[in-house]
């Protein structure tokens, strides 16, 4: 697996995503196997947040990495109407208890909220002084977010990154690559829906006997500064994610994508899901 550096660690440029897993009782061991599958496969990035089944994917993840804890990168979320001095640090006790561990190797604020930024990024602190988090970062944060919040020990800014949303590349994706903050690509197969149909995204498919889903994960990875963490349940899936970090998209490749996707020529507001 490629790894790069992200929060001073190697960490493979494809994770795993949780979002949607840990809701369903009838999934639970067929979840927890998707993801132990994925660890094995050198997926070892695994991103949740405590409001992915209000608790229940970070219980999940728990259950998935007992016994094997120092072989992931753990990546966990507070929502932003927890952001605050006193939420924070309980939020974190929460989610450090259902992932069944002492310390959170990523903790992000999930998008911007009502609380002061300044006052997330010192409950963030102290937490780090703790060693109850290793780093911390932020998610959905456009550039101006990101300005604002004037932080160099920001570790990351996770947010969704696919040929449909790709207005990040005129602005704040390379605002992020000059400062050495690694982006976090989420979404990154278009949630397994029209984008995977594309002709272009077949066309190029075809030519590397490759699935559409795997040129996605190329093509969020071709430049470099970006990881990407695509949510995957299926057992194929995760091994086609993982085999998705040796494929590298051609010139022309790159140009039939741009034709079907344009990339930014102005300023684009940030897109969420
Ligand atoms: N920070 C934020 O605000 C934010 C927002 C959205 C997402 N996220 C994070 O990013 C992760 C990824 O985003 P997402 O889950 O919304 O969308 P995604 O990863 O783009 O798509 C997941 C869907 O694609 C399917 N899929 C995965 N690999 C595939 C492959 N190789 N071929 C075909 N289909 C494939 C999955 O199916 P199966 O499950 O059946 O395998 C699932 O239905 C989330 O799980 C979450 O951790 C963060």
């Amino acid at each position: 697996m490629r790894t790069m550096e992200l929060a001073g660690t190697q960490v493979p440029v494809i994770g795993q995503g949780t979002w949607r897993m840990g809701e369903d009782p009838g999934a639970r061991k067929r979840e927890v196997a998707a993801l132990q599958l994925g660890i094995e496969l050198g997926l070892s990035l695994i991103d949740c947040a405590e409001m992915y089944g209000e608790g229940g994917a970070e219980a999940l993840v728990g259950e998935a990495i007992r016994g094997r804890r120092d072989q992931v990168f753990l990546v966990s979320k507070v929502y932003p109407y927890n952001a605050s001095r006193a939420g924070v640090p309980q939020a974190c006790e929460r989610s450090l208890r259902r992932l069944g561990t002492e310390q959170i190797d990523l903790y992000l604020l999930h998008w911007r909220g009502a609380y002061p930024l300044a006052e997330t990024v010192e409950a963030f602190e102290r937490l780090r002084e703790q060693g109850k988090i290793r780093r911390w970062g932020v998610s959905n944060f456009d550039l101006d977010d990101l300005h604002e919040l004037g932080e160099p020990a920001c570790a990351t800014n996770q947010v969704l990154y696919n040929p449909e949303a790709r207005g990040i590349e005129y602005d704040l994706l390379p605002w992020q690559r000059d400062r050495g903050m690694p982006l976090m690509a989420y979404c990154p197969v278009g949630q397994g829906g029209r984008l995977l149909h594309h002709p272009a995204l077949i066309e190029v498919a075809l030519r590397h006997r490759v699935t559409p889903a795997q040129v996605a994960l190329a093509w969020a990875l071709r430049e470099g500064g970006v990881l990407a963490i695509p949510k995957a349940a299926e057992p194929m899936h995760l091994r086609l994610n993982a085999a998705a970090a040796r494929l590298i998209l051609t010139a022309e490749d790159l140009a039939l994508i741009d034709a079907a996707y344009p990339p930014p020529d102005a300023k684009q507001a940030l897109e969420m899901v």
